[in-house]
């Protein structure tokens, strides 16, 4: 079985390809490398490096294969909300084409890359699947407006909405580290942190026990055992929608500790002002994943650091 994988050279893809390929799968890659590495790309996948705005790179990547893993898209929340057309091309219009040409060539199965960011600010803690979605930004409206269109195409399809994703594959092909620049997730930032340039704890008043933001982290490899369960449980002809994270919730400064305790000394750490549109806590309920997935996430908090270290130093 064929999967293509939509930006397969990017963090998550990446991880999903090594473990697709592992798996006994066969794997075809699309990614136009604007935000991907080549080097993270196996010699064993099928690489065609182009856009999903283009139809013939579409063709050509979807000859041969029997499903698809839809990463490819523009995921920082800052910049969507400075360039929000292009998040509305990218990942509206790319992810519109894309499931024009999957008809196209006969191919009905997806699982999606969704997003916590499609709830907005949370009506309540933990974050079920049923609760009333309601985006903050252009990030958040373009992912849900993709579930949508996935919800009325017929297809078999899984979109699974990430919460704080973390940690990293030692793949065969070495670590297959998060390498974005700039780079504005928590962890990343932690470990890169020096006395020169500390990392910066974004508010530290907010109405939880420490006064820092909490989060639901989950490893990455976590989150693709769960996309190939998805893959191999998908409903016929129906859309689901699955939340992934841990259950559980971490501040900024727990996250701070685990580090801390992850590489031996002390993190350069100063305190700063809010950062616009942040909610408090965002913590997934995660019963679904469990039950329709036959899934449960094995990799805490200290492993997703250890292993972003190890990948990243
Ligand atoms: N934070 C800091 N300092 C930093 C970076 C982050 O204090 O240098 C704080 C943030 O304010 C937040 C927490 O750490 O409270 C996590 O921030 P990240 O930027 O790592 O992640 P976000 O929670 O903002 O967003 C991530 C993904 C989104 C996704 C969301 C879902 O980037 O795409 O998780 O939970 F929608």
């Amino acid at each position: 079985m064929r999967i293509l994988v939509t930006g397969g050279a990017g963090y998550i893809g990446a991880t999903a390809v090594a473990m697709l390929l592992e798996a006994g799968y066969d794997v075809t890659v699309l990614d136009d490398l604007s935000t991907g590495h080549s080097d993270v790309i196996p010699t064993e996948a099928k690489f065609v490096k182009g856009s999903l705005l283009s139809n013939q790179d579409l063709d050509e990547a979807l000859t041969g294969c029997d499903a698809v893993m839809h990463f490819a898209a523009k995921s920082l929340v800052g910049e969507s909300v400075e360039k929000p057309d292009l998040y509305a091309e990218v990942n509206v219009g790319g992810s519109k084409a894309l499931f024009s040409k999957m008809k196209a060539h006969g191919i009905k199965k997806i699982v999606l890359s969704s997003t916590a960011a499609t709830y907005g600010e949370p009506k309540r803690v933990p974050i079920s699947e049923n609760d009333e979605p309601a985006p903050k930004n252009p990030y958040g409206a373009t992912k849900l407006e993709i579930d949508r269109m996935v919800a009325t195409s017929g297809f078999s399809a899984i979109s699974l909405r990430y919460f704080n994703v973390a940690g990293a594959l030692q793949s065969a092909n070495g670590w297959l580290a998060e390498r974005h620049n700039p780079e504005t997730h928590l962890i990343p930032n932690i470990l890169k942190a020096t006395n020169d340039a500390p990392v910066k704890i974004f508010g530290t008043d907010w109405p939880t026990e420490d006064g820092t933001c909490i989060r639901d982290y989950i490893h990455v490899v976590d989150l693709i055992e769960a996309h190939i369960k998805a893959l191999e449980t998908l409903p016929e002809a129906k859309h689901e929608i699955i939340n992934l994270g841990s259950g559980d919730g971490y501040s900024v400064r727990q996250v701070i500790a685990a580090a801390e305790k992850a590489v031996g000394h002390k993190i350069p750490a100063i305190e700063s002002e809010r950062r616009a549109g942040d909610p408090a806590i965002l913590i997934a309920d995660i019963t679904k994943a469990k039950s329709y997935l036959n899934w449960q996430p094995n990799r805490g908090i200290d492993q997703m650091v250890l292993d972003t270290w190890n990948s990243i130093k």
